[in-house]
């Protein structure tokens, strides 16, 4: 194989929005890119190549796109000027759902693909350099996985010692404010033995920790080896016996997929690290049944409650909506009453944003804006106060961090606990990638700091 000569190799600018499972499909076009001869640059002005991977999850998101175009087209011009030709492609879910509409409303892009085709994005991508618009949404029938180029070893070392792994994709709950399975298809999982394959690739490369991700990642099943079915509480434990792996996480989970393997895996499995992402949305049964979340507030604290039994030190995080329409001030009381019980190590706050196709948008009882702006302070306040007490309550103990990179000031390195939190401590103590046993001597709203224990 010949490599272009340094400085001819083309380059593409990558921007992420959105969820984690668009920061490993960035990961993957990146890969794919790489074999088509094409370099990563993080200055936009020198990209051959601009590729916007996109979230359409609330309108503010997806909005943001069209003003970041519109400066694209600008770049794109000022690099014609100087006889560069310049490819605008958006991925991801603004892409999937809004398709040739994003053409019409900013003509500089020149490629639109949905996250179930970019295996596709080659033979794509020589298309637009030959002057073709291209749309890319078709649900493809073959394994866009199985057909993206798997990446090098030597692409994977010095990428750091933790990485996501998607291992599930696509919804099939149809809450009804969320537009996920409209752009993320129906639910699909990866094989166990594809999987295994990744994770085995990432622990060879020097990866200690890795986060199995999906849309509704705890309704993951699959054959394994043994030809029995095995759910997500079973790969962990597969997955916990490669050699290397020391920290194994999950997200996003639904509450209606926690099954009893799943909570046995937290007691059971001392890799899986004791950090839950939760969403339940709302704290009223009433709304929870509008939102088609399909169980109720006593379920959820059952719930929590049992998994606390089998893990007593898990730290529970979640997501929650404010004004989803019809909710009252009693709703939302709920809701508060709720995070009180339950007690978040953090969480995920947002505004209800109605989203064109989904059931929710069509709703009358729409509640003000005013309402929503008030209602997400008192929530926020709360769960911030829940954060910061958490997070103080780490004082004096002693806990395991994994090292992970040079800290800001010199002599200091970043590690992160079990529960997310990254921990900053002194550059003698270890390598980047040994788990440390330190003290905590100082707490801060989401930081620790530590020294040797
Ligand atoms: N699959 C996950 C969530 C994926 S979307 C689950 O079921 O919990 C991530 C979060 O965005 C959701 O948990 C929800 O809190 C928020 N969200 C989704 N649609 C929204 C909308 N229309 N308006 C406001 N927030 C929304
Ligand atoms: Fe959206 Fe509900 Fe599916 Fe989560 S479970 S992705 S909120 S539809
Ligand atoms: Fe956004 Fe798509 Fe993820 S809508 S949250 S990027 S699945």
């Amino acid at each position: 194989m010949t490599l272009p000569a340094a400085g001819a190799a083309k380059k593409v600018f990558v921007k992420t929005y959105g969820c984690q499972m668009n920061v490993y499909d960035s990961q993957r076009m990146s890969d794919a890119l790489a074999a088509e001869g094409y370099a990563g640059t993080d200055r936009i002005e020198d990209a051959d190549l601009v590729l916007l991977n996109t979230c359409h999850i609330r309108e503010k998101a997806a909005e943001k796109i069209y003003s970041e175009l519109g400066r694209i087209r600008d770049l794109k011009a000022d690099r014609a000027s100087r006889g560069l030709e310049t490819v605008v492609g958006v991925a991801g879910c603004v892409a999937q759902a809004e398709g040739r509409e994003i053409i019409r409303r900013q003509p500089a892009v020149d490629l639109v693909i949905g996250p179930q085709t970019y295996h596709r994005l080659p033979e794509a991508l020589r298309k637009a350099r030959n002057g073709d618009k291209v749309v890319e949404t078709d649900y493809a029938i073959e394994d866009k996985f199985e057909h993206l180029p798997k990446p090098r070893r030597s692409e994977i070392v010095g990428r750091g010692v933790t990485a996501f792994l998607t291992v599930q994709e696509g919804c099939d709950k149809f809450c009804t404010f969320c537009v996920v399975p409209y752009t993320r298809g129906s639910e699909v999982s990866r094989p166990v033995a594809q999987i295994v394959a990744e994770a085995e690739k990432l622990a060879e490369a020097g990866v200690r920790e890795v986060t199995l991700l999906g849309q509704n990642v705890n309704a993951w099943h699959g054959g394994g080896p043994d030809g029995g079915e095995w759910g997500l509480g079973r790969l962990l434990a597969r997955l916990a016996e490669i050699p290397g792996i020391a920290r194994l996480r999950y997200t996003t989970s639904h509450p209606r997929d926690m099954d009893d393997q799943l909570i046995e895996a937290h007691r059971d499995l001392a890799a899986l690290m004791p950090y839950l992402h939760l969403p339940v949305q709302s704290g009223s049964d009433r709304i929870l049944k509008a939102m088609n979340r399909r169980h109720t507030t006593a379920d959820y604290v059952g719930l929590i409650e049992r998994i606390r039994a089998a893990r007593p030190d898990v730290a529970i995080s979640g997501d929650f909506i404010v004004g989803f329409p019809g909710e009252t001030d009693a709703d939302f009381d709920a809701t508060l009453e709720l995070v009180r019980t339950i007690g978040y190590a953090q969480a995920f706050s947002f505004k209800y944003s109605p989203r064109p196709g989904t059931p929710g948008a069509e709703l009358k009882d729409q509640v003000a804006e005013a309402v929503k702006d008030e209602r997400l302070q008192r929530l926020q306040a709360l769960l911030s106060r829940q954060q910061r007490d958490f997070t103080a309550a780490m004082a004096g103990r002693v806990i395991d961090a994994l090292i992970e990179k040079p800290g800001r000031q010199p002599g200091q390195r970043v590690g992160r606990s079990p529960w997310l939190q990254p921990v900053i401590i002194d550059e003698t103590v270890g390598e980047i990638g040994d788990i440390v046993s330190v003290r905590i001597t100082r707490t801060g709203q989401t930081s620790l700091f530590a020294e040797p224990a």
